[in-house]
């Protein structure tokens, strides 16, 4: 696990108000595996760092996806080339293979790619104007709620069975995968107070009973082992911290 102080260097829009930063963070560019996160903090900013996976990673630079849903995306939004942020990673398990619907999938697709893999990328947004202009893999399909591009309905319905599924996005779209395809690899998202192990904020409730942290024994979870019934589908209150 690295420190990083790290500049912005670029910030580009990718789908309706959905962007990617990227940053300079060469340890973490060197080790990050698909599925792992980030987490991020500044000055002045909140008291808690804020986790997002690793959405790419180009030479020495990392690149995240995010919208703005509150105070702290809002801010890093806002932010400029050349401002700093203290970026703390690689954090958590990434996908066995090597991994906002598509955040830690790019990495993964890379690395099935490079094992020979024949990739199939499935996104899935509200409407045409809400999907990621970015993709990768062999073949793309896109699906949206109300029909305006590609399948209309939601991408696990849009999705050919294979091999080896591997998904990221809502927790209530992680749970309809887990339900199609038990042995799927998924990447949940939970509040993080501290992102390395040691304040149990991150609690992922399991098929088996007992909790894992999200944090350190995840983010990435077979699907059948999450008791998905018993982890909220959206985190529900705002972290005013
Ligand atoms: C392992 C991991 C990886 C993540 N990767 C990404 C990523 O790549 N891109 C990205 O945009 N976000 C990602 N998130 C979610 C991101 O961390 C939160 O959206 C962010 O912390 C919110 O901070 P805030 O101060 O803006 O919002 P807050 O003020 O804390 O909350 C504002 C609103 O957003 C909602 N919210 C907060 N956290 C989440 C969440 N995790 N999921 C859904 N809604 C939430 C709250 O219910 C609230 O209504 C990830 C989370 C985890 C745990
Ligand atoms: S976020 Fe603190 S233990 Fe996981």
């Amino acid at each position: 696990m690295f420190l990083s102080d790290s500049r912005i260097t670029g910030k580009r829009l990718v789908a309706r108000d959905m962007f990617v930063i990227t940053m300079d963070a060469r340890e973490i560019a060197s080790r990050v595996l698909p599925g792992q996160f980030v987490n991020i903090g500044w000055s002045p900013g909140p008291l808690l760092r804020r986790p997002f996976s690793v959405y790419r990673v180009d030479g020495e630079r990392i690149e995240i996806v995010l919208k703005a849903v509150g105070a702290g995306t809002e801010e890093l939004l806002s932010m400029s080339q050349g401002d700093r942020v203290s970026c703390l990673g690689p954090l958590g398990h990434g996908f066995v293979s090597g991994g906002l619907g598509v955040a830690s999938m790019r990495l993964a697709a890379r690395q099935a790619a490079s094992l020979g893999i024949r990739v199939t990328w499935v996104h899935g947004a509200r409407s045409a104007e809400d999907l990621c202009v970015e993709t990768d893999g062999d073949d793309v399909i896109w699906a949206t709620d109300d029909g305006s591009k590609g399948v209309k309905g939601t991408a696990v319905a849009a999705s050919p069975d294979a091999d080896l599924v591997l998904a990221c996005g809502p927790n209530r779209m992680l749970a309809a995968v887990a339900a199609r395809w038990p042995e799927a690899q998924v990447a949940v998202e939970t509040y993080m107070g501290c992102g390395t192990g040691v304040c149990l904020g991150c609690a992922v409730p399991l098929a088996r009973g007992g909790f894992d942290r999200a944090c350190t024994e995840g983010p990435v979870y077979r699907a059948a082992d999450v008791d998905w019934a018993s982890l909220p589908s959206h985190p529900s209150y705002p972290v005013n911290a």
